[in-house]
């Protein structure tokens, strides 16, 4: 028998050094520990990897959805994806023996695993949308890269919360003059602080969601806002201090800061006039609400309709950024259900109970195919804020697995929790 030799192709999994913001999402996300990083590069271990996707739609940036067809023997180290600055092209020797095994597979970037060694299938593990609405309007992503990023002005630089709360969290305007940047609301872009690590390196760049509509934080200016709040001690409870969020929180007046992005292709808001917004949201977490929300209320004056109800979760009144603005929104244009959890003499209360004690207009929302829900804030609340669609919807005759597989499966169910 002289056929030919089967060779073992593997489909391996990268992450572009070039893209990737570090923000440990991946790591975190994966659920058989096959990302790892060093002090340079997010990477990923191709003896582990099984290609589940369930680290793909919580990336940021994309810089996670990257593939190359290599011999099985032949797949790039951790070691050698560590000494990365980019990607290395698709070998074209291999692209041609794929193509013979599996004709059209042999793409780079942004595709799905191809079918030379099948992915193990992640549904359960994707708990949102991978795609946007069927109507969101198309963004634009990584115009300016680590590579070639672009300058933007500080024009403004508020802080949102009571001088006398702990929560220092700031809105931060910032125009980029005659330098294109088309931004969505639900997108984000990147900012790299100034200086260097301990040891030696530039500072990677830290992910922030704009605030502001695709118009302008001024419409018709090309300025963009962002909620920023100043980072003083870890997840653990201990002292430390915010590289980039310090940096940002004291920015004056006139200072120029190296931006990113945009990123973001799927947590994007509907187009389509009769679509209504299920927004819940935590701290921060409020900046594409209020980008959406504002969005909204501009184009409510040209005639957009579909219903809008916010949940926005903070420890007290006064850390709770943009609560001025948020109340002064007429009752018939936005439904807004504030919960405290640290105010003093009251029970603590989560975004989840409200939602709870709203049941039935929920239920209404969860009900219709025009409904998109956008989850942003803390990671601990994106279980809770599931546990309750869940029951809420059960308890109103929805078959929830069901409900659930359909939002995601149609652009409508958005989770970014950090
Ligand atoms: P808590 O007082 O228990 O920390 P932060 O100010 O830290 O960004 O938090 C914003 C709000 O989110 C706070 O009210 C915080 O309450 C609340 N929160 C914390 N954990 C959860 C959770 N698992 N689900 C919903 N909300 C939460």
């Amino acid at each position: 028998m002289n056929g030919p030799v089967p060779v073992e192709i593997l489909r391996q999994h990268l992450i572009d050094p070039e893209i990737c913001i570090r923000c440990n999402t991946c790591e975190e996300t994966c659920p058989i520990d096959a990302i790892t990083h060093d002090g340079a590069n997010y990477v990923v271990n191709a003896d582990v990897c099984n290609r589940c996707m369930a680290c793909v739609p919580p990336c940021p940036t994309g810089a996670i959805d990257n593939w190359r067809n290599v011999l099985k023997a032949d797949a790039y180290s951790i070691d050698e994806q560590y000494a990365w600055d980019e990607l290395p092209a698709q070998n074209s020797s291999v692209g041609a023996l794929v193509e013979a095994q599996a004709p059209g597979a042999t793409g780079e970037a942004q595709a799905p695993p191809a079918a030379v060694d099948a992915p193990v299938a992640a549904s359960d593990m994707v708990r949102g949308s991978t795609v946007p609405p069927w109507s969101a309007a198309r963004p634009y992503v990584h115009l300016y890269t680590h590579k070639a990023p672009t300058t933007a002005i500080v024009v403004g630089n508020y802080r949102l919360t009571d001088d006398a709360t702990e929560s220092d969290i700031h809105h931060i305007v910032l125009d980029f003059g005659a330098m294109p940047f088309p931004v969505l609301e639900g997108q984000s872009i990147g900012i790299l602080p100034p200086g260097l690590t301990a040891d030696g390196r530039a500072h990677h760049a830290r992910q922030y969601s704009i605030a502001s509509p695709r118009d302008g934080e001024r419409p018709g200016y090309n300025n963009v806002s962002l909620t920023v709040k100043r980072i003083t001690c870890d997840h653990g409870g201990n002292a430390t201090e915010g590289v980039c969020s310090n940096y940002l929180c004291d920015l004056k007046k006139g200072d120029v800061v190296t931006v990113i992005g945009p990123f973001g292709n799927t947590f994007l808001m509907p187009n389509h006039p009769g679509s209504h917004l299920l927004m819940i949201c935590t701290g921060t977490g409020s900046a594409p609400m209020r980008a959406m929300t504002e969005y909204r209320r501009r184009r409510r004056l040209k005639g957009a309709t579909g219903k809008l109800m916010l949940f926005f979760g903070a420890r007290t009144q006064q850390e709770l950024p943009y609560f001025g603005s948020l109340m002064n929104l007429p009752k018939d244009f936005i439904d807004i259900n504030l919960v405290f959890s640290r105010t003093p003499g009251q029970r603590k209360r989560y975004v989840q109970d409200a939602m709870r004690e709203r049941a039935v207009d929920v239920a209404h929302l969860l009900d219709d195919t025009s409904t998109h829900i956008y989850v942003c804030g803390l990671k601990g609340m994106e279980e809770g804020v599931l546990q309750a669609l869940r029951e809420i919807a059960e308890t109103h005759g929805m078959d929830w697995e069901a409900l659930w597989d359909r939002l995601k499966r149609e652009g409508r169910l958005h989770l970014e929790t950090y």
